[in-house]
Order: structure tokens, then sequence, then C-alpha cells
């Protein structure tokens, strides 16, 4: 029987992941996808720089995978050409993995409350970028990743999940950002499935 034999359990949703470059984030999340249990599947990884490395990752392994470069075109055509690719691939939730590009407050609204993030601190605090940096600089004595539901509001929306490191004496940006990295996968695979299967 197959995938039929999941008998009275749901569906598995249909999972957009975005990305900008290499992607191991969306590759946790496509290797999570294969357990039976997984509540997900990976409709299709989109990209804004076709060269992204995660794009042949994908694709390498059979995922659906799309590119669409903003250059040369008003954000909201570019946001177009991406939200009509997810749909057409039949995506009913985003998780953004890398994904170095604002989203409208349009794109927003129009996937409210189906967009997940992951951000390398541990939320409310270091928004934005060089978080890393920021949280070694403060002197915090410890670092993390929160994966949080996307709205309007920059790194702003609740959050779902989060894992937390040790700062180590001696440490910089890279180094934090590698022991943090290696967490971020574990968690955002657990905390996406949670939230989907809620
Ligand atoms: C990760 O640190 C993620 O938290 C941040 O961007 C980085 C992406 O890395 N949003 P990768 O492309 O998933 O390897």
């Amino acid at each position: 029987m197959g995938e039929a034999s999941a008998g009275a359990s749901s569906p598995k949703k249909r999972l957009g992941i975005l990305i900008s470059g290499r992607g191991s984030n969306m590759a946790s999340l496509v290797e999570a996808a294969a357990a039976p249990d997984c509540p997900y599947t990976v409709a299709l990884v989109a990209s804004d720089k076709p060269e992204a490395a995660g794009l042949a990752w994908a694709a390498e392994r059979g995922v659906p995978t799309f590119a669409q470069s903003p250059k040369g075109m008003p954000k909201a055509e570019y946001e177009a050409k991406i939200d009509a690719a997810l749909r057409a691939a039949g995506v009913e939730a985003i998780a953004l993995a890398g994904y170095m590009r604002l989203l409208s407050d349009d794109f927003v609204a129009r996937w409210r409350g189906r967009i997940v993030n992951i951000h390398p601190s541990l939320l409310p605090k270091y928004k934005g970028l060089d978080t890393h940096a920021r949280a070694i600089a403060a002197g915090d004595a410890e670092a993390g990743a929160s994966v949080h539901i996307v709205t309007e509001e920059l790194d702003g929306g609740e959050v779902l999940g989060q894992a937390r490191v040790p700062i180590l004496p001696g440490d910089t940006a890279d180094s934090l950002a590698a022991r943090v990295l290696a967490e971020e996968h574990k968690l955002y695979a657990k905390t996406l499935a949670d939230w989907l299967r809620d």
C-alpha cells in the first residue's frame, strides 16, 4: 500500500523553502523529510540567486527547484514570480533558510501565519545581521538560534523554538557561528515538524 498505509494520519504538508546561499539548513530540512513520520514533504526549493550552492544540492537529490533573480525588475514583480512558483508547486507553508531578502508586507500578508524563519540569535536579542559578533561584543555567556513566525517586523514574529550554546573564551564570530549552526540544523527540522503537526 506504500504511502496509503499511513492510514488515519494526516497528509503531509507541502513545504516550500527559500534560500540564498549554501543552504545547509535547507539540506537538514530535506533530510528530515525522508522520515516516514515527518509531517511535511519538500515541494520546492526556491532561490533569489540562481548560483546558490543549495539549489544544486537540492536538484541533485530530485527536489524541485526554482531560481529567480530580482535584478532588473520591481520587487513586486520579482515576488509575484516567487509566489507563482510556490503556488504552482502546491506549497502550503514556507520555511526561510538563509534567504537574505526582506519579504514585502504584501507577500507576508498573502502567506500570513504560514512562513517561518531561522535566525541565528536568541531572539528578541540581536535581530538583523552580525548576530554572533554582537553577542561576543556584549560579553554574553551564551548564544543560539530561534525559529519564529515571519511577520512584517524583521525577526519579530512569535518564537516557536530556540537552541542555546555557550560562548567560549577565545570565540570568534566564525567559531561561534559554526557551533550555533550545528544546533540550527537539529532545531529547525524539529520545530518545523512540531509546528506543522499542530
Ligand atoms: C543561518 O545561520 C541562518 O540562521 C541564517 O542564515 C544562515 C544560513 O545558512 N538565517 P545556510 O544557508 O542554511 O547554510
